[in-house]
């Protein structure tokens, strides 16, 4: 099938690799050059695992193809991607400009009288998709045979490329059979691989299923946190009140991890985002302030046990491990740690930082920061040492040498990352989130 992808994002453009993967015929479009540029050559423009190496088979294959020409790619696409952002206004009303300027782009190159789908995959407000389509009624061709319909994206950075071709779910939203068989035909081959179930839904519920998604999951998250507070203050250990809470299929293991808390570009504009139109839709989704505040809260209390342990930040060496807002991406986007590293920097704090892919965006955010090309250069010299993701690869950091490499063994685990028994063994004074703190005198657990 041709398919038009626009916007080549973490979105976009894993879209449009995997659909050129399972054989469509793909041209996508962004309206960056210098972009565009870097995607020709088949070098993506942010790290996502495996998503090199699937430009360079769907591009040599010639079933992807780049083009500046929105009206090339539209007139390309009997399906049309919008997968452009939409960011958060200070309101937390979500900026849906570059949605509107898409649409009326589109409209203008649809051909009359050949079907195409216009779907929105960018996340959106519930019924925004009527907006798009009154913008395509008004600036299009007269004759024009189109449909607007919603397929959300669930793909999680990181593991982008993995989860769009092994969705759990396929949502699509449509108000027509024909809109609906059109994308069940597109996505039958992936249907077909994983046995995924493709929900078939009006558009309207489909696009509220993504914001009650992100907005759950968010409040998972804040729900953990909220309960690490408790064993804080209780004595209790929020990692095995996680994993006994998770057994319950109820309420399942995943999006129970206490730390500190979520980041990226969707949960906290997603959760602000659906507050905003349910309170325009007359609801007062109290739980969804809650969610984002705890969030805040989490940062917050980073920032607290650092000074609690160092007492004066001033003066002070402070190694951190992990930018990014989440481990095997380079997105900074709300990332926890650099809201960390601007309050350690405001109280005077020297911030050493490691990062496996993201150090040098943050220093472009943030000149301050001090790079540490590996790991243990962010621990020499440290006056405490805080680990903000969970980058697998942290889990190697030897505590014996990293205590000798440091000023005071002081270990701010905000992600319950590393091995606290280890650290507490060899000499740190180990404080996680939702556990008691741990020393070379704490008994081992089990
Ligand atoms: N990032 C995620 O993990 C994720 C997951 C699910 C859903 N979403 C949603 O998908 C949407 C896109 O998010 P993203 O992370 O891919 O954003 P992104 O910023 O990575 O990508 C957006 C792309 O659109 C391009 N663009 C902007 N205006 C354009 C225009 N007028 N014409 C052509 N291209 C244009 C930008 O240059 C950019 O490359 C958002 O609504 C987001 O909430 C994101």
């Amino acid at each position: 099938m041709q398919v038009a992808v626009i916007g080549a994002g973490h979105v976009g453009l894993v879209t449009a690799a995997c659909l050129a993967r399972i054989g469509h015929d793909v041209v996508a479009n962004d309206d960056d050059l210098a972009k565009l540029e870097q995607l020709r050559a088949g070098r993506p423009w942010f790290h996502e695992p495996g998503l090199p190496e699937l430009l360079a088979e769907t591009i040599a294959a010639g079933r992807l193809r780049f083009t500046a020409d929105k009206g090339e790619a539209v007139r390309h696409g009997q399906v049309i991607f919008i997968c452009v952002g939409t960011p958060s206004r200070a309101d937390g009303s979500p900026n849906l400009q570059y949605l509107e300027a898409v649409a009326r782009e589109v409209a203008q190159a649809l051909p009359a009288g050949s079907f195409r789908l216009v779907c929105e995959k960018s996340t959106v407000p519930v019924q925004t998709g009527d907006r798009v389509a009154q913008v395509i009624a008004r600036e299009g061709p007269p004759a024009a045979d189109y449909e607007v319909a919603s397929n959300p994206e669930f793909l999680r950075e990181g593991s982008a490329v993995h989860d769009t071709l092994n969705p759990d779910r396929i949502v699509v939203g449509t108000d027509t059979q024909r809109g609906t068989t059109l994308l069940a035909e597109l996505y039958r081959p992936i249907v077909e691989a994983t046995g995924c179930e493709l929900l078939a839904t009006d558009r309207a519920t489909a696009e509220l299923i993504k914001h009650a998604s992100n907005a759950f999951l968010a409040t998972k998250i804040s729900f953990i946190n909220s309960v690490a507070r408790v064993c804080e203050r209780s004595g209790a250990d929020v990692e095995l009140v996680a994993r006994g809470m998770g057994l319950d299929p109820r309420i399942g293991v995943h999006f129970l991890k206490a730390g500190a808390g979520y980041g990226g570009s969707c949960f906290p504009k997603d959760v602000a985002a659906f507050a905003h139109r349910s309170a325009e839709l007359g609801v007062d989704f109290g739980i969804l302030r809650e969610t984002a505040r705890v969030n805040l809260a989490a940062r917050q209390r980073v920032l607290d046990k650092v000074r609690d342990a160092l007492w004066h930040l001033a003066g002070k060496r402070v190694g951190v491990l992990g930018l990014a807002f989440k481990p095997e991406t380079d997105d900074l986007r709300e990332a926890p740690a650099m809201d960390v590293v601007r309050g350690l920097l405001a109280e005077g704090a020297e911030v050493i930082a490691y990062d496996p892919v993201a150090g040098d965006q943050a220093v472009d955010l943030l000149p301050e920061i001090k790079l540490a090309p590996e790991p243990l250069d962010a621990v020499e010299g440290a006056h405490a040492l805080v680990v903000m993701t969970g980058w697998p690869e942290l889990t190697q950091l030897d505590p014996v040498v990293a205590r000798e490499r440091m000023a005071y063994p002081i270990l701010v685990d905000a992600r319950n990352a590393l091995d606290a028994e280890a650290f507490g063994r060899a000499g740190f004074t180990v404080i996680g989130v939702g556990r008691p703190v741990r020393n070379a005198l704490t008994p081992a657990w089990r």
